[in-house]
Formats: structure tokens, sequence, C-alpha cells
């Protein structure tokens, strides 16, 4: 049987190795050498398109249920609804940048590491609350149905690269995927 429980924190650990692969090619960017671009492209595309669009208003919505049940939990929600928000506008301004990079503009190192580590940290920490504090609250709190309308009440969309049918433009991304779990 399908548990929401497990499958959204699967999604989580899958964000977390594409974050981690984005740490190593910033550490690459941090030696002086070139890192590579496309990958941390792929990256952020894949984040942009799955988790922004999906992921995040799934959440939203499961949120929404578990407030029904716990009031007294509303800023901590409410932060980490804000948080999608900021979410996404730091995967779009580094989305640029690393764009720019990629074309052979010249930009500040120091504008592309902020840019990086805001992305990089903000995201980390964002998924450890909801690890810790919201999924074990909502795995409680919520009844099977609660999953059903939160569920019908969010996009559904299927995972480009984790997903049963992965898009042929992120090949890539999950051949270096499979080599970093090899
Ligand atoms: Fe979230
Ligand atoms: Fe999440």
């Amino acid at each position: 049987m399908f548990d929401p429980v497990k499958a959204w924190h699967e999604e989580h650990m899958y964000f977390g190795r594409l974050l981690a692969l984005l740490q190593h090619e910033m550490d690459v960017f941090a030696t002086g050498d070139t890192p590579n671009y496309s990958l941390m492209l792929d990256i952020i595309e894949y984040l942009r398109d799955y988790a922004d669009q999906y992921h995040h208003p799934r959440e939203d919505a499961v949120f929404a249920k578990v407030l029904l049940k716990h009031p007294d939990r509303r800023l901590p929600l409410a932060r980490l609804q804000q948080e999608h928000r900021v979410i996404a506008h730091a995967g779009i301004a580094l989305q640029r940048m690393l764009e720019e990079l990629q074309s052979d503009a010249v930009l500040s190192r120091s504008e592309v590491e902020v840019a990086a580590a805001t992305y990089l940290v903000y995201y980390g920490n964002h998924i450890m609350r909801e690890e810790e504090d919201i999924l074990p609250l909502a795995a409680k709190a919520l009844t099977p149905q609660d999953w059903t309308a939160a569920a019908a009440a969010a996009p559904g969309g299927e995972d480009p690269v984790f997903g049963k049918n992965p898009k042929a433009r992120f090949h890539e991304l999950r051949r270096r995927i499979a080599l970093e779990a090899a």
C-alpha cells in the first residue's frame, strides 16, 4: 500500500543527494577549477521543475491539514511555507548565475558563492526541519482521507529524475547519481 510519509521522506533523501552533488561542484569551484556547470544546472532545473512545482505545493496542502489538528504549530508551518517561496527565488537567482558562468560571463566569485551557499544551507535546513518536526507530526495526525485530500488539493506531477518514467534530458544527471551511489 502507498505510504505517503515514506514517499515524502524518500523525496527528501533524493533532494539531499542532489544538494550534496551541488555542494561537491561548489567545492571544485572553491579550488579555482571549473565545476561541471551543466550538471549543476540540471540539478537546479530538476529542483525547480519538480520540488518547486509539485513537492512544495503538496507539502503546503499537507501543512494546512496538520494546522487544523495542531493550531499551536501555526508559526513553524507558516515559516516552512515562507521558505518554499525563498527557495524558489534563490533557485532562480543561482540558476541565472550558473547560466552566465557557463556562457563564460565574468561574475564575482563571492557573488556566486553567496548564492550557492544560501541555497544549499537554506534548503538543507528546511528539509531537516520538515523531517524532524513535521513528518512525524503529520504521520500521527493525518488520516488516509487527509492524505488523499491533500494530494488532490495540489498539482500532481511525475518525478522526471527519480520517477518511473525519467525524462531523457536528465539522463546525464541520473548517470551521475548512479555513480555516486555505486
Ligand atoms: Fe518543504
Ligand atoms: Fe520537503
